[in-house]
């Protein structure tokens, strides 16, 4: 007879299975996506970040967890919803902390163009690192070959040899992320010049990141400034796949320096994994707005409106899809929702 997995973590033995709460979460990133439809190419991002984040505040109240929000729409005097401190679930369940992203890529989603998720982040109350006072973060993430062997204080030149060196690909087949900005051309510059490809990204680095830490994905490593409460999320998500993620607080003023350091954040310092989420009781789920290489978009087909998601688990190591069929009229009909059309 096959015996149950038994595991330890901090000295307490817990059997396999046990819940996987982003199985249900799942159900609120897939709400958020659905109603950010109508707001594809429309030009408005506020609208349809605002659509996505009533839809998923909606259904995370169903939720049996007591959730805190640590990283959000902002501080509560600017986001009504899902704002930092703010309480979500039925407060029934595990204390946990929370990321919620209704919307990574507001102005992809706007633009009509490709790579928006509707993303949360979950892991044990107390365990998230507070970022929110720093926007920008320096992160690099890579996959489980990385670990060891790649560090963002060493040359990406450097970096990328000793991960083809441990892929066992030749330089020239190793494909980088970054996002698109100008703060970027030099990394981008010496990423060619090191003889690997890059992915150019508009925006979306969380989905970017993953991708760099998944097996058997065309990106191998995703570099760059991008948002610290991001970097956050995809710790989480890192966890689950047993790659490499560090980040470095980059502070855009002395101002946003100083309240950063009010508040316990270091700068000139590299937060592991670790520390940037220090439970390994962490999951991700994401469900794509528009398609990308993470997870396809909401389409409609016919009377139905489908999606597609990604669930990840820290403690089991574990990478589910769930594809969703929704009967367009119950949606409607609750969510108040418009014709989606069809989305390509
Ligand atoms: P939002 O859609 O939530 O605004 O974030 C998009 C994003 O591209 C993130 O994925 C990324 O971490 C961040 O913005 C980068 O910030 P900036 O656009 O200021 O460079």
């Amino acid at each position: 007879m096959k015996m149950p997995t038994v595991n330890t973590e901090n000295g307490t033995l817990f059997l396999h299975p046990d819940r996987n709460l982003a199985m249900e979460l799942v159900r609120a990133t897939e709400a958020a996506a659905i109603r950010a439809v109508p707001f594809i190419g429309r030009g408005d991002k506020n609208a349809a970040d605002k659509a996505a984040v009533d839809a998923m505040r909606k259904f995370l109240g169903t939720v049996n967890f007591d959730g805190v929000v640590v990283i959000g729409e902002g501080e509560k005097d600017e986001a009504p919803m899902l704002y930092n401190g703010e309480h979500v679930g039925n407060g029934r369940g595990p204390a946990c902390d929370i990321a919620v992203d209704p919307i990574d890529g507001t102005s992809l989603t706007a633009a009509g163009r490709q790579n928006a998720i509707s993303m949360i982040a979950v892991s044990d109350r107390g365990s998230m690192l507070d970022a929110s006072s720093v926007f920008y973060m320096d992160k690099i993430v890579a996959g489980h070959e990385a670990v060891g062997i790649v560090d963002i204080r060493k040359p990406i030149g450097e970096n990328l040899r000793a991960l083809a060196k441990a892929k066992g690909k030749p330089i020239g087949e190793m494909v980088v992320a970054v996002l698109d900005r100008p703060r970027h051309a030099q990394l981008i510059e010496d990423i060619r010049t090191a003889g690997a490809g890059t992915r150019i990204m508009l925006d979306g680095d969380v989905a970017g990141g993953i991708n760099a830490a998944r097996y058997g994905t065309r990106i191998d490593m995703c570099v760059g400034i991008g948002g610290s409460p991001e970097g956050v999320a995809t710790a989480c998500a890192i966890k689950a796949l047993g790659g490499l993620i560090q980040g470095r607080l980059v502070a855009s003023s002395d101002d946003e320096r100083q309240k950063g350091l009010d508040a316990g954040l270091k700068f000139d310092y590299i937060y592991e994994a670790d520390e940037l989420v220090s439970s390994n009781n962490t999951y991700f789920v994401a469900t794509g707005v528009t398609d990308g290489g993470l997870v396809s978009g909401v389409r409609r087909k016919g009377p139905t409106i489908h999606t597609e998601s990604i669930v990840l688990r820290g403690r089991s190591g574990t990478v589910r899809r769930v594809i969703g069929e929704h009967l367009a009229d119950k949606w409607i009909g609750e969510l108040d929702f418009g014709n989606v059309g069809d989305h390509a």
